[in-house]
């Protein structure tokens, strides 16, 4: 063996060995600094579970939500009371009626007058329904008088006793007969008829009419 041979054997020996120290050293070096651990090294910013991004578009509609609303007629609520007892108070047909804008619109009691009695805050805010006061039980309900349900509006008031039969207060079919039309139809709070307007405790500002509601639909274009 020569003496360059032994030269390369030696650099190789001694050089391969070095090379990987200082290479493993300047890992863990410049990789953690000088601790164990690697926390001398900033944190990096990173969320534990990826970020979502928010939602931008309304959550989508299932069921019967998913159908979309049919537009809806306004009117005040005792034009549509006139027009429901005019076209001759039917439970289930359809009657008509001029919304606010002209329009000739189509409503029927279940979806647009009943709630007229049931709804509190209707009238106006704070206004107790109609229902409050004159409920199923008619023994106690005031002036004997059921307005929860068709067959109790139409039986009436002052059914004393349990009677079947009351005083009308839909004015026979002529709604500017109807008692329902007195006691709801008060200009500047006062009723035509000396009595307070209903609901009881309605204040002055409410319309006359009362107050314009969504109700009924539009014809189909
Ligand atoms: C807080 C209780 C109360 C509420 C709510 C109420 N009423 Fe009355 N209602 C009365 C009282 C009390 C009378 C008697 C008024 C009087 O002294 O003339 C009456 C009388 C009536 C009468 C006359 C009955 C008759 O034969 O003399 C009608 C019709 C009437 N209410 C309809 C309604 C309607 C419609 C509503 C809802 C829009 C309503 N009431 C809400 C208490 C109430």
């Amino acid at each position: 063996m020569n003496d360059n041979t032994r030269k390369i054997i030696y650099t190789v020996l001694i050089g391969l060995p070095t090379i990987l120290i200082v290479w493993t050293f300047s890992l863990y070096f410049f990789g953690c600094g000088t601790t164990n651990t690697c926390s001398g090294l900033p944190e990096a910013v990173v969320t534990p579970i990826p970020t979502l991004h928010p939602a931008a578009m309304p959550a989508p509609k299932v069921g019967v939500d998913a159908v979309p609303s049919a537009p809806r007629c306004r009117v005040s609520a005792l034009k549509l009371l006139g027009a429901w007892v005019d076209a001759g108070y039917s439970e289930t047909e359809t009657f008509s009626f001029t919304d606010v804008k002209g329009v000739n619109c189509t409503a029927n009691y279940k979806d647009d007058v009943q709630k007229l009695f049931t709804t509190p805050n209707l009238w106006y805010d704070g206004a107790q329904a109609c229902i409050t006061c004159h409920y199923a039980d008619i023994a106690k309900a005031t002036k004997n008088m059921d307005l929860s349900s068709y067959s109790g509006i139409l039986a009436g008031s002052n059914r004393v006793n349990g009677a079947a039969k009351g005083n009308d207060i839909l004015g026979g079919g002529v709604w500017a007969n109807a008692l329902m039309r007195q006691m709801l139809y008060a200009p500047d709070g006062k009723t035509e008829i000396n009595r307070p307007p209903m609901p009881l405790g309605r204040p002055a500002n409410v319309p006359a009419d009362g107050p314009v509601i969504s109700a009924g639909t539009p014809p189909l274009p």
